[in-house]
């Protein structure tokens, strides 16, 4: 018999995977992240029942579904999901598994109908769920089932936010503006610009990426340090410049429930006229913009220190940046994105284009092509982006460096001279800092990770 000096555990009943999740706690408390976090099966599939089931997840834009009957096919987490308008207006988001066997009813990404026919045995539900037809149904059956107790399953909430259609598989959840809490502020800075909104430039693109749908959401959630090195190609070919100073131009945005953004000074480095994302140097877009609706903070950052990128908890980013295109005039494009998981170390990246309502169709496609340009699948920052992400799962499954117990260093704030504080003088939601380093709006969303995996989303 073996005897060792340990004290007897005080939860004897803890499972590998909840002694995994103690340690990923107690090494954040050193600025350490545990690589077995990434592509990794058991924390895969706990992923999936902790987080997608239990949290407010994005899945479509109004405006991809503005008549009735229209319908797109999303996924929460692995499930996949109606949403459809249906004939009253109303938004459905609804389980894609018939109840008769699950087969999935709906086999296209989008389109219109009112019925959606399951192609195994031929059951039918409307487009707000309920079951309308079952093939044969008195011999079968003898009397109807019940419409509504064999209609689809339907996610448990679903609510909207400026046009973003949000759905939640748990009863169990705040409501959506105060899950949201500053991220929705800052979602009116983005989008509220012009009274007329956004729209969806078409459906998004996908692609799949060998790399773990959190390393994605960690570096939508700012991380402006890779820029001067991995993106070093695109200073090189003159399209952008002063990369090396991202992080001193950089302003940090955290958010409660984990949404982060971070933007940049542009106006303080590139110049006075560079406002609102540098909408303000450009004809046709800021003369047309109200910004009435916004409070003084939102004013402020949005002209002169708006988000560039930012992650809404666990898997919605965005993107706005100033486009110079190599042929004709530059742009400023938007892309909302989303990190589908797949499977350990494997996501989907679905990308949609957005263009302003108010714009006329050369300006809509001038702004579309400059996000494909920039991220789209072939675009000059996503191909940088998606190939380091692979290191990261690579790393994170090696044997070697499993033994070895390899952890990922998130200290940059231990040290550094650069004052990272929170901001005394903010006035909006959050914290707020006045630099890009300090790798804290990636801790607010691992943090958020860490919480909702261990059962902890208060
Ligand atoms: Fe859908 Fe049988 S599985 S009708
Ligand atoms: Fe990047």
């Amino acid at each position: 018999m073996t005897v060792t000096n340990q004290p007897p555990s005080t939860e004897p009943f803890a499972t590998p995977l909840d002694v995994l999740l103690d340690r990923v706690e107690k090494d954040m408390q050193d600025d350490l992240v545990p690589a077995e976090i990434f592509n990794n099966e058991d924390i895969f599939r706990a992923e999936m029942e902790r987080i997608f089931t239990t949290t407010w997840v994005f899945v479509a834009h109004e405006s991809e579904i503005p008549n009735p009957g229209d319908f797109v096919q999303r996924k929460i987490g692995l499930d996949p999901v109606i949403v459809t308008r249906d004939g009253k207006g109303g938004i459905n988001v609804m389980s894609n598994y018939c109840r008769h066997r699950g087969t999935q009813v709906c086999q296209t990404d989008a389109g219109n109908s009112r019925f959606f026919t399951c192609p195994y045995h031929g059951w039918t539900y409307a487009n707000d769920g309920k079951l309308v037809g079952t093939p044969l149904m008195h011999r079968a059956y003898g009397t109807p089932l019940d419409r509504d107790e064999w209609g689809l399953k339907k996610a448990a909430k679903v609510d909207t936010r400026n046009g973003f259609v949000f759905a939640a598989l748990s009863d169990d959840v705040p409501p959506l503006d105060e899950w949201l809490g500053g991220a929705g502020w800052m979602l009116d800075v983005i989008t509220k610009l012009h009274p007329a909104g956004m729209r969806v430039a078409g459906p998004p693109e996908r692609y799949m990426v060998n790399g773990d749908w959190k390393t994605a959401a960690e570096n939508f959630a700012g991380d402006v340090y890779h820029l001067p090195t991995l993106h070093a190609s695109i200073q090189e070919i003159e399209m952008i410049e002063g990369l090396q100073g991202t992080c001193e131009i950089g302003r940090t945005y955290e958010f409660e429930n984990g949404h982060t953004f971070i933007g940049h000074a542009w106006t303080e480095a590139i110049g006075p006229f560079f406002t609102h994302w540098g909408y303000g140097a450009l004809e046709g877009y800021s003369e047309h913009f109200d910004l009435s609706g916004f409070d003084d903070t939102q004013k402020f950052v949005a002209e002169h220190q708006p988000p560039t990128v930012g992650t809404i908890f666990p898997n919605l980013s965005f993107i706005r940046i100033f486009s110079p295109l190599p042929d004709g005039p530059p742009g400023v494009f938007t892309s909302f994105r989303q990190w589908q998981p797949v499977a350990p170390g494997k996501f989907e990246l679905w990308n949609w284009q957005f263009v302003w309502n108010f714009q006329d169709e050369e300006s809509a496609q001038r702004d579309y092509v400059g996000g494909q340009y920039c991220f789209g699948s072939a675009g000059v920052y996503e191909q940088d982006d998606t190939v380091a992400w692979e290191g990261v799962q690579r790393a994170a499954a090696s044997p070697w460096m499993r033994k070895e117990g390899m952890k990922f260093n998130y200290q940059q704030g231990n040290n550094s001279p650069v004052d990272q504080a929170p901001d005394p003088e903010w006035t909006g939601p959050g914290i707020h800092r006045n630099t890009g380093y300090g790798e804290h709006v990636q801790f607010n969303f691992l943090r958020q990770w860490l919480r909702t995996m261990k059962g902890d989303r208060a």
